[in-house]
């Protein structure tokens, strides 16, 4: 496929793309918390086949146990996935004198009496979604001091729209020495519309609204599965909110919420990664793999990007099946706010690109900095060409092994996914970025025949 023949961007290019400002300097890859700097050695070119169970959502899980904080009585929450992050908000709350309890994928949280209404600057420099405890220290303690989450490889990700939001809930909030410092006798519904689409910017105002007294309207709110799947346990705990997995979400504000069991939505994006990686494989002779326990109607975009690219993808009820047995065909994306193409899975795509039939274009339009992937994919061949915020992926032949270094959560997937398709030994450095986003993952590949370990 030549350049010429690439699909024309999408017209929503034309519009600002999400961030401001100049990329920041790329902050030095955070020291994650008490994680051994693992690697991943990867030998290429074998095709993945067989079957695997899917985890809970991380983005799901995150919200779902910071929510714990809006009542005294306990939560139950399933399908919990045993990652980095999830361990990382479980001492966060621990640290406010919260109950959070592990039994398998099962985590009861119970926040009766808290000791503490603080995010301390440690953890939440490793964990950016610690913000979610802001509006719901607030919602039920009138209080709240949590550090600015700061910089991170991807971007400066202000949190500007939280605190616009809150705000309009009549809280009073200063910035002082890092910290956001927070205070609202009650808070009061209000109308709010974010200057973009946020995730956890609508998750925090959609908890914060839960307790506030009157209605509240967040306009131009994120549409993502997990905004649905938080609104689903608020409702379950006896909150009473409308419209979620829409851009206009109305929540009526109550008095107080109960306890309630909530199983967390499968992970879209360990699913969509796994596939990404199966389709990147399938040139060695066939790739064959079944992914159970997901939900399919949360990936239209990624299952139509593997399709244009070659594989045969089923899906009905609770799986997914890929089959792909050419190398794939190069596809341009264009990541935006669900129900578009996810910015999460952009570097898994580039990585397909890279050793695809063809050219492609993939254009991020979150994050100002999300391509820090391309220097170390061109380590193993890639031919990637930057200029702004588009990459040019023309696919060789192949790519051949060799040492790299992860740099963020998905960046890494992009990389193990090149390296099972490249030729020879690859040896993926700094692999903590990894494991905050996904469980074991060298196992779960091992089973579908990947040759993969984890080097202490
Ligand atoms: C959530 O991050 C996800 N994290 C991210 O997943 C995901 O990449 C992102 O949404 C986009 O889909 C969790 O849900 C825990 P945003 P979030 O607020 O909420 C700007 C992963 O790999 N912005 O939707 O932090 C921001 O800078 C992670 O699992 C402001 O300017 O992202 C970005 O450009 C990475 N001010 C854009 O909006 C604000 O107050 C979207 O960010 C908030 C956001």
């Amino acid at each position: 496929m030549r350049v010429s023949d690439l699909p024309t961007l999408p017209a929503r290019l034309t519009r600002p793309v999400y961030f401001r400002g100049p990329a920041p300097r790329v902050a030095a890859p955070l020291a994650a918390l008490d994680a051994p700097m693992d690697k991943l050695k990867i030998t290429g070119g074998v095709p993945l086949r067989g079957e695997l169970a899917m985890s809970g959502a991380k983005n799901a899980a995150l919200p779902a146990l910071a929510v714990a904080l809006l009542t005294a009585d306990e939560l139950v929450i399933d399908n919990v996935p045993q990652l980095a992050d999830i361990a990382t908000m479980s001492r966060l709350l621990r640290g406010m004198g919260v109950a959070v309890e592990r039994h398998g994928a099962r985590l009861t949280v119970s926040a009766a009496q808290p000791t503490a209404t603080e995010a301390p600057y440690e953890l939440v420099k490793t964990m950016r979604a610690s913000v979610l405890v802001l509006g719901p220290l607030l919602a039920r303690f009138a209080q709240a001091r949590v550090s600015l989450p700061g910089g991170c490889a991807i971007g400066a990700r202000p949190v500007d729209q939280h605190i616009k939001g809150l705000r309009a809930m009549g809280a009073e909030i200063e910035i002082e020495h890092g910290y956001i410092v927070a205070r609202a006798p009650r808070l009061r519904g209000a109308h709010i519309a974010t200057d973009m689409v946020t995730v956890t910017g609508t998750e925090n105002l959609m908890m914060a609204a839960a307790l506030a007294d009157g209605t509240t309207v967040i306009e131009n709110a994120a549409r993502e599965p997990e905004v649905g799947d938080l609104a689903l346990l608020l409702n379950a705990m006896g909150a009473r909110i409308q419209g979620a997995g829409t851009d206009r979400i109305v929540i009526e504000g109550v008095e107080r919420l109960h306890g309630a069991t909530h199983r967390v939505l499968p992970d879209r994006i360990e699913t969509g990664t796994f596939l990404v990686a199966a389709a990147a494989t399938g040139q060695f002779g066939g790739a064959d793999v079944t992914l159970r326990d997901v939900a399919p109607g949360t990936l239209d975009a990624v299952l139509d990007k593997l399709r244009e690219a070659g594989c045969e993808v089923a899906n009905n009820g609770d799986w997914i099946r890929l089959r792909m047995d050419r190398r794939p065909r190069a596809v341009s994306v264009c990541t935006a706010p669900y129900p578009d193409f996810p910015t999460d899975m952009q570097a898994q795509f580039m990585a397909l690109d890279c050793v695809a039939d063809g050219a492609g274009q993939i254009v991020e339009t979150i994050f100002e900095n999300r391509f820090m992937h391309v220097l170390e994919l061109q380590r193993l061949g890639a031919d990637i060409a930057i200029e702004g915020h588009t990459a040019q992926v023309t696919g060789v032949p192949r790519l051949s092994g060799a040492k790299v270094m992860a740099t963020d959560l998905r960046a890494s997937a992009g990389l193990v996914i090149a390296a099972l398709a490249a030729e020879g030994e690859t040896v993926v450095d700094r692999i903590y970025h990894l494991d905050r986003g996904y469980d074991r993952m060298e196992q779960r590949l091992a089973a579908l025949g990947a040759r993969i370990e984890r080097q202490k």
